[in-house]
């Protein structure tokens, strides 16, 4: 199958040139102006932009969490990402207490299997580091799972100590792993949290007021002194306060391999959310939490100054109605996550391009390859160029629309950019040659996702 994507104003991370892209089977076969040549197909990009295929480095389908699983399977999530411009997604296997590394992996493996209906790699998150979890992750670098992420908070959930952190660290600077590390003081909050329970503060904007910034950037500022004392990169998730982005550009200042991805709730939503009256603010619980709309204006700055590299989603969505309230009366076991996987590509568009905030290269270097890049997918994944995946968006700039729950693909019952006016819209997704959405048709099926094994870092 050849198809010609013929007209367009083809954007990548480096260049935007008006041109055809020919496609041949799965991968791009040739960028030019005119092209004229025998083909089973031709799309018309006229007055739409070009791009590569989104690729969300963080999500978490079908994940247990407090007593739930996020409402999003393998299905239904990888279907809605393609909706929204994403044709893969990175997302995170759970090693289990007292199981292998590799159990986890395998346990992930078969909830995409058969499903997925976009390209997927998976992160390992490490619960427990001994040294069979070290070797177990040598053996994963090899499979082409070649990040793990650590958390610092959760205590008795996800939280490992310090000594437990140094020890992955030391091993990914011999493997070529690499450590994604959630960054909350989770000591400090778990005792907060107790006190404000103890003290009646039940409420869903109390998330917030237990998990400072100023936790956020404890930990982010000791998680990037580990990694330099292990003699290693480490990459801070979903980071959301100035107080983290300022931990990671001292460092980076001071020539520290200090990486960080942002997430749109951060970007476009705040701490006033979680206030809404009648438990509604249960919706935007996640964590690290929303912080004050003063914080945007920072991460804006961090993603123009490369600071911040890669706009991922965190998206582990939870259904309001019988999910998000199973913390009405303590805020403490409202679920945590919020969906995204459809709108990120669109919101920072709006809001960063449009905006007049983020030029079209470095949007596409964001949401695609920055995030090829980091996690070992380059050039097979992130870019239009010869030999690449033929994973395409084509993007019109002049389609305006409404965000909301009652339109968006995900399965759960809310959007948490309900309301919002975005103009643009991916309006072709390819995969790998394929196409998986046309207009209001979508074309994928489950299992037409394959699973990427990813290189070591750096890539
Ligand atoms: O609230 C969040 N972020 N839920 C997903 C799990 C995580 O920590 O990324
Ligand atoms: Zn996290
Ligand atoms: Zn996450």
């Amino acid at each position: 199958m050849r198809t010609l994507i013929k007209g367009g104003t083809v954007v990548t991370a480096g260049d935007t040139v008006q041109g055809d892209v020919l496609i041949d089977g799965e991968t791009v076969a040739t960028i030019g102006r005119e092209l004229d040549v025998a083909v089973d197909r031709v799309i018309d990009a006229s007055d739409r932009y070009v791009m590569p295929g989104g690729i969300d480095a963080h999500t978490h389908m079908d994940m247990p969490f407090g007593g739930t699983f996020s409402a999003d399977d393998f299905e239904s999530g990888t279907a809605a990402a393609a909706w929204g411009g994403t044709t893969t997604i990175v997302d995170f296997a759970i090693q289990d207490f007292g199981e292998s590394l590799q159990a986890g992996f395998e346990r992930w493996m078969a909830k995409a299997a058969g499903k997925a209906q976009v390209d997927y790699g998976f992160h390992v998150i490490v619960r427990q580091v001994n040294d069979q979890t070290l070797a177990d992750m040598d053996a994963l670098v090899g499979q082409g799972v070649t990040s793990f992420k650590l958390f610092m908070a959760y205590p008795g959930v996800f939280m490992l100590d310090d000594a437990s952190i140094f020890r992955a660290m030391q091993r990914t600077s011999d493997n070529g792993g690499l450590i994604m590390m959630h960054a909350e003081n989770g000591g400090a909050i778990d005792v907060l949290v107790r006190r404000y329970l103890q003290e009646g503060r039940t409420d869903p904007i109390n998330h917030a007021l237990t998990r400072p910034a100023t936790m956020e950037g404890e930990a982010t500022h000791r998680a990037i002194a580990l990694a330099r004392l292990a003699g290693v990169a480490v990459y801070i998730v979903h980071l959301s306060s100035r107080d983290a982005l300022s931990a990671v550009v001292e460092a980076r200042d001071r020539g520290a391999a200090a990486f960080a991805e942002t997430c749109p709730q951060y970007l476009f939503l705040s701490q006033d959310d979680l206030a809404r009256p009648d438990f509604e603010g249960a919706k935007y619980v996640c964590s690290p939490p929303l912080r004050p709309r003063d914080h945007q204006q920072d991460l804006w700055n961090g993603l123009v100054r490369d600071d911040l590299q890669i706009v991922s989603t965190d998206h582990c969505p939870f259904d309001y109605k019988d999910q998000k309230v199973l913390g009405r009366g303590d805020f403490s076991r409202i679920p945590n996550g919020l969906p995204g996987v459809e709108d990120r590509y669109s919101v920072l568009f709006d809001g960063g391009v449009n905006a007049g905030r983020i030029g079209l290269n470095r949007f596409v270097e964001l949401v695609a390859t920055a995030p090829a890049r980091m996690f070992g997918l380059y050039p097979q994944k992130g870019t239009i160029a010869p030999g690449s995946d033929a994973d395409v968006v084509v993007f019109d700039p002049t389609v305006e629309r409404t965000l909301s729950a009652s339109t968006h693909h995900m399965r759960v019952d809310y959007n948490c950019f309900e309301g919002m006016r975005v103009r643009g819209k991916p309006e072709v997704v390819m995969q790998r040659g394929e196409v998986v959405v046309e207009g209001d048709r979508f074309y994928g099926r489950p299992g037409q996702g394959k699973f990427l094994k990813r290189g070591p870092f750096p890539g």
